[in-house]
């Protein structure tokens, strides 16, 4: 049972048998293309060209050829001792770029929604040892919202207790936007039911996210200058990053001892329509908003 150095087996008992073991029995198996990898970008923009990368050391074993699949299906492979070295095999929605492609990378011309998806990578040493590794990754093609991000239904001014209710939206994305609300610099964790949808994808696959906001507001909303600032960030993996900024003012009328108030207009009193926020863009009141 004890695993001495006449047995070499590779067991786990010591840490230092292990290692040993593993250094002078196991590698002889596995040393080729021990770290092989892909290095594939997270997302890349529909109609760029994109470049995969397959990563590997030999460590002195001689290459006999590369193989890229995407899903089962294989279309491209490099032969270094084959003339041509370089083959393509068409398959839908990729397109080649074979004179950007070799035994270390494969190029993708102008990528569309369907070149989206996992791609592997096969390595495989030349004889006598045959050794094959296959690594894989996932590529997304984005495509982003055509304007910034968007917060609607803002009034300028506000009153202590009143709601504050409004929604962030983009233009429609391939996937859809992630987003997220700030208050005063604080990420906005809504607790009440407030909206936070997706829009069913149109023909381009696009999709609008809508994210409400609902806050009773209380004095600890608004600092020394009476504003609440709020912010909404629109991501889509590391390719799109924008926000839109606003600022509201808590009313005059509450700025004033409460008994001048009370003669004054009541609190409840509908507000003309120049209290609303213009919007910026014009977009309010957002019948854009589905
Ligand atoms: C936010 O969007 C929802 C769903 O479209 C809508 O019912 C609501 O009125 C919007 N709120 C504001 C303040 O615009
Ligand atoms: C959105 O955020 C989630 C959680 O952080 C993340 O897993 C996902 O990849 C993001 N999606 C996009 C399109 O950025």
């Amino acid at each position: 049972m004890a695993p001495g150095p006449q047995s070499p087996r590779c067991s786990w008992r010591s840490p230092w048998s292990a290692l040993t073991l593993l250094l002078l029995v196991c590698t002889g198996v596995v040393t080729s293309l021990r770290d092989a990898r892909v290095e594939i970008p997270r997302a890349v923009l529909r109609y760029k060209d994109a470049t995969l990368r397959c990563v590997y050391d030999m460590e002195g074993e001689e290459l006999y050829s590369i193989k890229w699949y995407k899903g089962q299906q294989e279309f491209f492979r490099f032969t270094p001792k084959e003339t041509p070295s370089a083959k393509v095999f068409h398959i839908e929605g990729i397109d080649v770029m074979k004179e950007r492609s070799d035994a270390r990378k494969v190029t993708l011309r102008h990528v569309d929604h369907s070149a989206a998806g996992r791609y592997a990578c096969e390595v495989s040493a030349d004889r006598p040892s045959f050794t094959t590794s296959m690594v894989e990754g996932r590529l997304n093609v984005v495509e982003v919202p055509r304007h910034p991000p968007n917060i609607l239904g803002l009034k300028s001014r506000y009153q202590l207790g009143e709601y504050l209710r409004a929604n962030c939206t983009t233009e429609p994305s391939h996937p859809p936007a992630n987003l997220t609300i700030y208050i005063n610099g604080n990420q906005y964790v809504g607790r009440e039911r407030v909206s936070h949808f997706k829009t069913r994808p149109d023909e381009e696959k696009r999709q609008r996210p809508v994210v409400g906001v609902s806050i009773k507001l209380l004095a600890e909303h608004f600092g020394p200058d009476n504003k609440l600032k709020i912010r909404c960030l629109a991501t889509i993996y590391d390719v799109y990053n924008k926000v839109d900024e606003r600022s509201v003012e808590l009313r005059s009328s509450y700025l004033v001892p409460p008994n001048v108030l009370e003669t004054n207009q009541p609190p409840n009193e509908p507000y003309d329509q120049d209290m609303y926020d213009d919007g910026k863009r014009g977009r309010y009141p957002g019948g854009e908003v589905t």
